[in-house]
Parts: C-alpha cells; sequence; structure tokens
C-alpha cells in the first residue's frame, strides 16, 4: 500500500538519510533526494532536521527544495503518473487518454488518491513526440498510449513495492 508515511517523532530515518550521506552541506541535494524517495514528498519536519544537523539556514533548504520541479513540498503517492499534453501528444488523443487515467484512478490532474498509491500531473513535453501520445509512470514511459491500454498500465503498479532509497530521481530545474 502506498499510505501517508510520516517523520518518526526523533526523525530517526532522517538522520539515517543525513549519515549515508556523509553529513555535509554539500551534501544537500542528494539528502533531500533520499529524504523524497523514502516519503514521496518533502516533510517540514524532515526539512527542518536536515538544516539543523547540516548548519544551514531553513530558508536556503526550502530554496533548493522549491528550486527543483522534482521535489515536491506537498504528499505525494508513491507513483507518480504524469500524461504529456503538449502539442504532438494532444493531436493524438491524449486528453482522452488522461480522462480514461483520471476515471480509473478516482483522481483529476494534480491530485493524490486517497491511499497515497498514485499522483497525477500533466507535463507540456517528455522530449519523445514521436512516440506520443506518452505516459510515464515514475521513470518508465508508455508510447503510443491508447484509452484502452490505461487499465493494464496501471494494474502493474498495484504490484509494485516502493522505490529504494539508492534509486536516485533526476533533478532538473
Ligand atoms: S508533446 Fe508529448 S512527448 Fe512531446
Amino acid at each position: 500500500m502506498g499510505a501517508l508515511r510520516r517523520v518518526d517523532k526523533n526523525c530517526a530515518c532522517v538522520e539515517s538519510i543525513i549519515q549515508s550521506n556523509g553529513g555535509g552541506k554539500d551534501s544537500l541535494i542528494s539528502i533531500l533526494q533520499d529524504v523524497q524517495a523514502e516519503y514521496h514528498y518533502l516533510p517540514e519536519k524532515a526539512l527542518r532536521r536536515v538544516a539543523k544537523n547540516l548548519g544551514l539556514p531553513l530558508v536556503q533548504v526550502y530554496g533548493v527544495a522549491t528550486f527543483f520541479k522534482a521535489f515536491s513540498l506537498k504528499p505525494r503517492g508513491k507513483h507518480l503518473v504524469h500524461v504529456c499534453l503538449g502539442t504532438a501528444c494532444h493531436v493524438r488523443r491524449a486528453p482522452a487518454v488522461l480522462a480514461e487515467v483520471e476515471r480509473h484512478l478516482g483522481v483529476a490532474k494534480g491530485e493524490t488518491t486517497p491511499n497515497f498509491e498514485f499522483t497525477l500531473e500533466t507535463v507540456n513535453c517528455l522530449g519523445t513526440c514521436a512516440l506520443g501520445p506518452i505516459v510515464m509512470v515514475d521513470e518508465k514511459y508508455y508510447g503510443q498510449m491508447n484509452v484502452g491500454k490505461v487499465k493494464k498500465m496501471l494494474a502493474g503498479y498495484k504490484k509494485f513495492s516502493r522505490p529504494k532509497r539508492d534509486e536516485k530521481i533526476k533533478v532538473s530545474a
């Protein structure tokens, strides 16, 4: 299940992440990546602990956390579903694919399922227009999508376990 994971009272998990990254100020991005992989977002409590342990102003930690699109300050689901609505995908019926994903997940774009299994977002281009419509789930691309393929694509993710901490996410501004 993808239930929302909360930071424990002593921040033991966050402490362990900080230490496994060497505990230095230059490891901030790496630490935030690992915190996000663990919780699927960056909880305020974790950011406060990271700032304290690294000896950085909280505003600086928030600055990094909000600068990179890959980071989220809002709780997100275990799996991140991106439906591309860029022009190339749009003309190949991406809106219908999005509507079908919304129907299966029971949420609209920008929302997270109540069990924190999936977060649904849209993007303007995933850089593989020739294969559109494209849907990306976590790090995997699904090309030439259509309404009929949505159910099977999502069903596979209900069996998947939580991503491992050492599976780094790609950070792009
Ligand atoms: S418009 Fe969808 S991948 Fe480029």
